[in-house]
């Protein structure tokens, strides 16, 4: 007889021994992946229904991204932008154009491109609009989330992100998400921005009402404000639409953008804004030794070239209504509320039945790796390549443990 050693629970034992506990993962060690699918140490495999929280829209290992990856490694990787390289200008046209702007700014995760679009805006708000030196506010939402440094946490609204990183960076006004009077009454003359999520995905995948995000950018328009959309988890795809804040009409000044925008290969974080906004950063003022790099580019070339195709975005908003359908089934049986757009849902979990940890370790059991937030929320985001049949197969799995709960 032979015993089979499983290798799981000794990884996650050396990992939990060695790193600092920032995370609390789901206890599954990755191996390998292609497509929707990732495989463990052990050769279990599982759908993969959180794509690196939207970075992996394109899914694991997109042959395209991955051949424009293996090229870039054998002929240059890296030069700092005190040089200019050729994967530059081709990557900065394209992502600028999809974008409908003159100008980007690369840099690498998402928190430094919030960053960079708050440095902006500050800037933007003392050349251009006269603001008073060191006075500009930034108006955001309650529930937010938009990373992790100092001064984003700093505006953040929840206690976990927040709490003991003080002292904070002043400068932020907090209004209730999706709450138009709200916003409206707390822009003033020193207010240079409105930093908003088109849909909150961190929050449960808040989708804010109708028209809101209409009269906020009336709003900001008449007041000389900018509205900037971090579109780090919304955007490239993810809601059917190119960007999330597409499905209200609206055009930000400046899109926020990460994520996805690297393939799942490298981290590619860029803001996009018109000359206007964005060229109010002179030499020596902002950058970043890795942003824009060679890598970063030729990968980021290749995702531009993916979203121009609109495949994925129209494949996104088909299937999404696939996942919608088959998951507002289950509203009554275990699930109080469905929210979201396109391949994106924020399922509410009957917390009689269980939380959302515990529904993740379930859906884990029978292979669908999913991410709880707040209690009993949990959160799907397939990679847009999911097959039909593979998000049919999701539904069911997420009913049975739904179902195994309440026997
Ligand atoms: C809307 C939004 N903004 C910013 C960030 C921060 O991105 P990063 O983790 O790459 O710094 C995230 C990450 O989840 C996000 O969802």
């Amino acid at each position: 007889m032979t015993t089979v050693e499983f290798r799981t629970p000794s990884a996650l034992a050396e990992a939990e021994r060695y790193t600092a506990h920032n995370y609390h993962p789901l206890p599954v060690v990755v191996a390998d992946a292609e497509g929707a699918w990732v495989t463990d140490v052990d050769g279990r495999r599982y759908l993969d229904f959180l794509a690196g929280y939207s970075a992996l829209n394109f899914g694991h290992r997109h042959p395209a991204l991955v051949a424009a990856a293996h090229a870039q490694l054998d002929r240059l990787t890296l030069t700092s932008r005190a040089f200019v390289h050729d994967q530059f200008a081709a990557f900065c046209r394209g992502l600028a154009q999809l974008c409908g702007k003159d100008l980007v700014l690369p840099m690498n995760t998402g928190a430094e491109a919030v960053e960079t679009a708050i440095k902006v805006a500050r800037k933007w708000g003392y050349q251009v609009k006269g603001v008073p030196d060191g006075r500009a506010n930034i108006v955001v939402a309650e529930n937010n989330f938009h990373g992790r440094t100092t001064t984003i946490v700093s505006f953040s609204t929840d206690p976990d992100a927040r709490n003991d990183f003080g002292p904070y960076t002043p400068g932020f006004t907090v209004v209730p998400y999706g709450d138009l009077d709200a916003l409206t009454a707390a822009i003033d003359e020193h207010t240079v921005a409105v930093l908003l999520e088109p849909i909150q995905g961190e929050a449960g995948v808040l989708v804010p009402p109708a028209g809101y995000f209409a009269g906020v950018r009336e709003a900001c328009t008449e007041r000389n404000v900018l509205l900037i959309a971090d579109e780090i988890q919304s955007g490239l795809g993810r809601t059917g639409r190119t960007f999330a804040i597409e499905h209200e009409d609206v055009v930000p000044d400046m899109y926020v953008l990460g994520k996805a925008l690297g393939g799942g290969i490298v981290p590619v974080s860029a803001v996009a804004a018109d000359s206007d906004v964005l060229g109010v950063l002179k030499p020596g003022e902002h950058g970043s030794t890795f942003g824009g790099n060679p890598l970063a580019c030729a990968v980021g070339v290749e995702v531009v070239k993916l979203l121009e195709s609109g495949d994925f975005q129209r494949r996104s908003a088909e299937l999404g209504e696939r996942l919608h359908a088959g998951l507002r089934a289950l509203i009554g049986h275990g699930v109080l509320a469905v929210r979201g757009r396109g391949l994106w849902a924020g399922v509410d979990i009957d917390p009689a039945l269980m939380t959302g940890r515990q529904a993740c370790e379930r859906l884990a059991e029978h292979g669908v790796l999913a991410k709880d937030t707040h209690g009993s929320t949990i959160r799907l985001a397939p990679p847009l390549v999911v097959s039909e049949a593979d998000l049919d197969h999701a539904i069911a799995v997420f009913a049975k443990v739904l179902e195994e709960a309440a026997a």
